[in-house]
């Protein structure tokens, strides 16, 4: 039975009756591909940066979706403007026109300073657009350069650029020659930038390899060593743009402009909806025929991706997400002074931060989830925090308590005498 919700709940009752978790999970375990180790937690409704289970309790989300839930749950303005959209189509194509693209298109546009855009649907869809308008811009060049720990997605050419050896060796081999390089050392990368080099893909900030910044100089060699070679430089924004920094674009915030900008996660209010900003140079070389996607671009996505846009600079996030982002990162770091070693490090900016401890973070997601927080994690001892831009401070102090009494309440694992 659903538990009664606290006054401060309203607007967060279940919009329909609680089914039998354990069916649930039955089910899936039966009939879905396992390529998820889920964790046994059922969200069934939600407002603002507050998800409710399938018993009525409450949580406060830090993770967004992965990212994706920028404006939290039931946003009014997401809701009319999804009811609205999907009164008239659902899908056209790209064969013909319809408005919402375009017009997402021109907000991009005008915000991003790029001359166009190619919609897809997912992150590694934008990843796998862009390893191949760069290769239009170096014909007959095939080798990249990617980053230790870095992620692109899941699909052959998005593998092949992503740093992580569980994730890409089984299903060798993949597109091209990628040369792996550790993040934010421009010895190396200078080095293994050579003219028969067709793209560098960076993160400007890496969220599956642990919540790394990359530091202006880097960008700024990057770019350069793209530049001596005629190579392209491609900046994966997926989980870290789009205002999750308090900047727009994370290559705005560096002054650092790459050649092409690939988006996805937020963009879409919440349906699958990816972008690549492509720069002048590349603009001018795809011709029609080169790409396509039968669903990218869709009107409700579009519509919804507009309606986000418009809220982050209407409310004026931005400037709430680097004030808040500020605030929580010497939050974080006074934990981490607190925590007898405990929090090893505090990575990260506006709503976009990686705290990496001395013991399984798996474990301490678990506990945070019991005790009413929905975190990620990124490799094995990092938490990953990722929340909707409308968290409210007294959400994220709740937060650094919990995490206060779930680290006393853990050790970290003893170490091998020796070693
Ligand atoms: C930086 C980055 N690139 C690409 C992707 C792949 O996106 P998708 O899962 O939408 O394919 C992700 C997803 O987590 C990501 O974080």
């Amino acid at each position: 039975m659903p538990r009664p919700l606290p006054r401060e709940s309203e607007g967060l009752e279940l919009q329909t009756s609680a089914e039998d978790t354990a069916a649930v999970e039955a089910r899936d375990a039966a009939y879905i591909l396992g390529t998820y180790k889920r964790t046994s937690f059922h969200p069934r409704t939600g407002k603002g940066a507050k998800l409710v289970d399938a018993d009525g309790k409450v949580y406060w989300d830090l993770l967004a979706g992965i990212a994706v839930n920028a404006l939290g749950y039931k946003h009014p303005r997401l809701v009319r403007a999804l009811k609205d959209e999907a009164g008239h189509v659902l899908h056209v194509s790209n064969l013909f026109y319809q408005p919402a693209q375009g017009l997402l298109a021109e907000k991009l546009v005008a915000l991003s300073g790029f001359p166009k855009v190619f919609f897809c649907n997912t992150g590694t869809e934008a990843t796998e657009a862009a390893v191949k308008f760069t290769r239009l811009a170096t014909p007959g060049k095939s080798r990249m350069i990617a980053l230790e720990g870095g992620f692109h997605g899941r699909t052959m050419g998005a593998l092949a650029l992503t740093g992580n050896e569980g994730y890409r060796k089984p299903f060798e081999p993949l597109v091209g020659t990628t040369v792996f390089l550790p993040p934010n050392d421009a010895l190396a990368l200078n080095a293994a930038v050579t003219p028969d080099t067709s793209a560098i893909f960076l993160e400007p900030i890496m969220g599956e390899g642990g919540i790394i910044p990359l530091t202006v100089e880097y960008v700024a060699a990057a770019r350069a060593a793209a530049d001596r070679v005629g190579a392209s430089l491609v900046f994966d924004e997926i989980q870290s743009g789009l205002g999750r920094t308090g900047h727009l674009f994370v290559f705005q915030e560096l002054g650092v402009t790459p050649d092409l900008v690939l988006l996805a996660k937020p963009l879409g209010g919440g349906l699958p909806l990816g972008a690549v900003l492509v720069g002048p140079k590349i603009a001018a070389l795809v011709k029609a025929g080169q790409h396509g996607t039968t669903f990218g671009g869709n009107p409700v996505a579009c519509r919804l991706g507009l309606e986000t846009l418009r809220v982050i600079e209407e409310d004026g996030l931005l400037a709430k997400i680097r004030e808040t982002g500020e605030w929580f990162g010497k939050k974080l770091k006074t934990a981490k002074k607190k925590s007898k070693g405990a929090i090893v490090d505090v990575r990260g900016r506006g709503l976009m931060w990686g705290v990496e401890i001395d013991r399984d973070a798996s474990e301490i997601q678990k506990r945070l989830l019991q005790k009413g927080f929905v975190v990620g994690t990124s490799r094995s001892n990092v938490l990953r925090l990722l929340p909707p831009f409308v968290i409210p401070r007294p959400a994220l102090k709740a937060f650094l308590a919990a995490l206060g009494e779930v680290l006393a309440e853990t050790t970290a694992p003893s170490k091998e005498k020796n070693s």
